[in-house]
């Protein structure tokens, strides 16, 4: 199959291109940096060219509410509109676990209206919600530190390799459309505290790590079990251990963060 990646020099994005080109398809790769921007549109036709199948992992840098919404609303309409006009016939996007459950960070507000576009829009879908990535923790950190420390939600979470949700994507493309896909989590719950502390702990980074619900990306809306998958997820098979294992005493969390990216989830987002 000929599959266009949307998104495909992101961090979830780069893993998807490789699952499926392992697979034996023919990757379209899309972004600003292949000459296609979803805001104005333009790159998208020529893209788009012959291809049976999308699959969308962009991403903004934007903070608000309405600028979350309105970059999503774009590329969004963008991208359904140049697919129907190519005859795609599968759309596959990646969604977040509780979308519904947590109103006050701007990412969510747009993640929400995409989702509403891709159910009504015209190309046949697959909307595959997926937990927390293993990065973000260190994300958190990078966004918040400062004077040598960083505020942490004591979230708890079942956070999913960005490996894992590649394969995932891979499968879905190259497959018909289903709606919706069932929640996708990692195999094990996790606090986030304790993960941001093992994170910096393998880069021996010292920053302290202050629990609150204040000045972070997650209010206390988010406390409890509300990020948690649905009784019927899907798990990925990567533990926590073996994704910090990968590359002892490296683990960086200035490497983990690209800075386009450093407000992407913070949190006066609204
Ligand atoms: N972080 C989490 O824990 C988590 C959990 C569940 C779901 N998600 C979702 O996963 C998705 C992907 O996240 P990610 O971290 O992989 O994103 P990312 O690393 O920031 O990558 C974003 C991609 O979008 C492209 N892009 C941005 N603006 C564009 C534009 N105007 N036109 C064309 N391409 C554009 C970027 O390439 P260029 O810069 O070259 O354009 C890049 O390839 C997001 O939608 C996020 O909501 C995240």
């Amino acid at each position: 199959m000929r599959i266009a990646v949307v998104g495909a020099t992101g961090l979830v994005g780069e893993p998807t291109v490789g699952a499926l080109e392992h697979r034996g398809h023919a990757v379209v790769p899309v972004s600003r940096s292949t000459g296609v921007d979803l805001l104005t549109g333009a790159g998208l036709e020529n893209a788009l060219d012959g291809v049976d199948a999308v699959v969308d992992v962009t991403n903004t840098v934007a903070v608000h509410p309405a600028e979350a919404e309105r970059f999503f609303e774009s590329a969004t309409c963008n991208l359904l509109a140049a697919e129907e006009r190519a005859g795609v016939g599968h759309h596959v996007v990646l969604s977040i676990v509780g979308l519904d459950r947590i109103r006050g960070n701007g990412h969510y507000h747009g993640k929400r209206r995409q989702e509403t576009l891709v159910q009504g829009g015209p190309v046949p879908w697959t909307i595959q919600r997926t937990t927390q990535f293993f990065e973000l923790p260190a994300m958190v950190v990078s966004w918040t530190r400062s004077h040598g420390a960083a505020t942490i939600p004591p979230l708890l979470i079942q956070p999913v390799a960005v490996q894992d949700v590649a394969a995932v994507l891979a499968e879905l493309v190259t497959g018909p459309p289903r709606g919706w896909a069932p929640d996708l989590a990692g195999p094990e719950l996790q606090d986030f505290v304790d993960m941001a502390r093992r994170i910096l702990a393998t880069g021996q980074d010292h920053t302290r790590l202050v629990p609150s619900w204040r000045d972070g990306p997650f209010g206390v809306e988010a406390a409890g079990e509300v990020l948690l998958p649905g009784p019927c997820a899907r798990l990925g098979t990567t533990t926590f251990d073996s994704w910090l294992a990968r590359s002892p005493g490296t683990v960086d969390v200035d490497d983990l963060l690209d800075p386009r990216r450093s407000d992407a989830l913070h949190p006066h987002a609204h």
